[in-house]
């Protein structure tokens, strides 16, 4: 009965997408434009109809997609998405693409894309092959459970600004090591094109420029500032913007692999400004690195398969939990009603629950994989759901956020995809600026429990599970993740930036398009919902919940808060035909595909 109900959804979606799907013109050569534009946007339109936004809501419906027929590369830089694009159309795989957007994106989108960070890479090969990378920072073997607390008690903000935020970078090894194993060109072949950015620059638009003068507190205390703001004023809207000191960096990884980054000139110079700064990373820390193979968090909902990250992220356990809670209230109200609301509301909150407590680094904490996963306990959760009524966790005090994160999606011609998401945590990490390397550094000691039970920049109390210790990695929330649809076939390729609201927005869009039946270019544009069991508070965006709507879910004992912009999602979708690719309408991207 339940595998009829799937086959018929799964059809009636296929049915959707072959409306909705505009056939580029069949090619044997790539065609010679970037982009494949729908011919017939009546058509897409129809599929739309699935969505309905609310009144007052800042995006359209019907929006029209970018298509492409041979491959996609959708990112937060249109230059990195071409960077990636330009490694597929000379022959590579999307692993050459995505590590080739990769460290592109260390070059246009500095806030986020880097190589003094880390991040996870989610992988599925055309022949079935799947396997995540975890290149996650880890903290420094000098690190302690307390460091962030000062005399009285308190949690001091070293954890997010400043020379003693950082973990220990993935990032470089992490891309490295994806390329050696599932790759086909080599180091100095895919990151060509980010060499090439950093050495001659690109142009900056005006939001390239608005983004920095934006961000003078965080950068302009430490070196960074000589490169960004120039005579003390932000780069220039129209300016060509050179990185010398980051193409040297790039160009000697490019020549010596990761070993330059983790033992070498590059190794010398990020010591010596910790050094210079009162930081605690060493040579030793460097050496030591290594990115980490896993398998991945593989979950099914309603017949589609999902393929996510594992620990130390926690976005494959948290979205795989709240979708089998969910599981057993489909088909799922309306997006946008009362009930959907409510259900999401109190799914989040049981799994958040589970992931701010239970969760940390596998090589320090039993993770509960197969009870967290597991449909039996998700039935228990679900059942404990009130319809009516809104359960309660208990409050307290929030800080102030921040997110800057990033996240990537690549497919290639032959069906290779790779989900990768990366970061410095928040914007421009710590704001430290390696001195004669070129880049900044990450601030991501604050994805620990710093001081457990407190919040961290992104709202969550986390508990022991997540403390410091030296070498451990901090449970992340990047949850890069790929759909298979029923038949077992590559359906999406998603995730996103934003914190905690990475994985509830991934889960949500993915939703979206298997449940609620919308176009990707919709689906990327419905309102999005966001709880993280603490604080006690379902967010919604400015008009994406309707008035009434908003009432109902009071009524109903939930806080409600507005928040703008809730994460950064960007994703591609298979169509008839090709592909669909879509970055994140809230924030600034590229989808390029050819
Ligand atoms: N730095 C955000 C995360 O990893 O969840």
């Amino acid at each position: 009965m339940r595998d009829s109900l799937h086959r018929s959804r799964a059809a009636l979606l296929s049915a959707l997408l072959v409306v909705a799907a505009c056939h580029p013109q069949p090619s044997a050569a790539p065609a010679p434009t970037a982009i494949v534009e729908p011919r017939d946007a009546t058509r897409v339109a129809q599929a739309a109809a699935a969505a309905a936004f609310p009144s007052g809501w800042r995006f359209p419906v019907g929006v029209k997609p970018t298509e492409a027929e041979h491959a996609m590369v959708v990112s937060n830089s249109r230059l990195a998405s071409e960077a990636g694009i330009e490694i597929l159309r000379a022959g590579g795989n999307a692993v050459d693409a995505a590590v080739a957007t990769g460290f592109a994106l260390a070059v246009t989108y500095p806030s986020a894309g880097n190589i003094g960070g880390g991040g996870f890479m989610n992988i599925r090969m055309a022949d079935g092959r799947s396997m995540t990378l975890d290149y996650r920072e880890m903290a420094p073997l000098a690190s302690s459970r307390d460091m962030y607390i000062d005399a009285n008690g308190k949690l001091t903000n070293k954890s997010t600004v400043g020379y003693l935020a950082s973990g220990v970078p993935g990032s470089v090894a992490g891309m490295s090591e994806a390329l050696k194993k599932y790759g086909s060109f080599t180091l100095a072949q895919v990151m060509a094109p980010a060499i090439r950015l950093a050495e001659q620059g690109f142009m900056v638009d005006s939001q390239f420029a608005r983004g920095i003068e934006n961000s003078r507190r965080a950068i302009t205390p430490f070196e960074g500032k000589a490169v960004f703001f120039p005579g003390g004023e932000a780069v220039k809207a129209g300016a060509r913007f050179v990185q010398s000191d980051l193409a040297r960096t790039l160009k000697l990884i490019a020549e010596k692999g990761p070993k330059a980054f983790y033992e070498g000139p590059i190794a010398d110079s990020l010591v010596a400004e910790e050094q210079r700064g009162g930081g605690i990373i060493t040579k030793e820390d460097l050496r030591r690195y290594k990115p980490e193979w896993r398998t991945p968090i593989k979950s099914t909902y309603r017949g589609y398969t999902l393929l996510a990250m594992p620990p130390s992220s926690s976005g494959g356990i948290t979205m795989t939990e709240t979708l089998n809670i969910l599981e057993n209230f489909a088909p799922l109200p309306p997006a946008g009603s009362v009930k959907y609301a409510h259900l999401l509301a109190e799914s989040y909150r049981r799994a958040f629950m589970d992931r701010n407590s239970k969760l940390g680094d596998p090589a320090f904490v039993k993770n509960p994989l197969h009870q967290l996963t597991s449909k039996t306990y998700a039935k228990v959760l679900a059942t404990q759901i009130d319809l009516n009524h809104a359960s309660k966790t208990p409050a307290f005090e929030t800080r102030a956020e921040g997110m800057q994160t990033t996240h990537y999606s690549v497919v290639d011609n032959m069906g290779n995809a790779v989900a990768t998401t990366t970061t410095l945590n928040g914007g421009y990490g710590s704001g430290v600026w390696v001195r004669g390397g070129g880049f900044f550094m990450n601030n991501e000691m604050d994805d620990f429990a710093a001081q457990p039970g407190t919040p961290n920049m992104f709202g969550l109390v986390q508990g022991e599970a997540n403390s410091i210790r030296p070498g451990k990695r901090m449970l992340s929330a990047m949850d890069p993740t790929i759909v298979l649809d029923p038949e077992g076939k590559l359906l999406m390729v998603t995730g996103a930036a934003g914190g905690p609201t990475i994985i509830t927005a991934t889960m949500e869009v993915i939703l979206n398009v298997i449940e609620h039946h919308m176009t990707l270019a919709d689906a990327m544009r419905a309102p999005r919902l966001h709880h993280q069991a603490l604080p006690d508070a379902l967010r919604y965006e400015p008009n994406g919940l309707s008035a009434a709507v908003v009432d109902s879910l009071k009524a109903m004992g939930h806080t409600v808060s507005s928040q703008n912009g809730l994460a950064n999602v960007n994703s591609i979708l298979r169509v008839p035909g090709g592909w669909h690719g879509v970055y994140e309408p809230r924030s600034v991207g590229g989808a390029v595909g050819y």
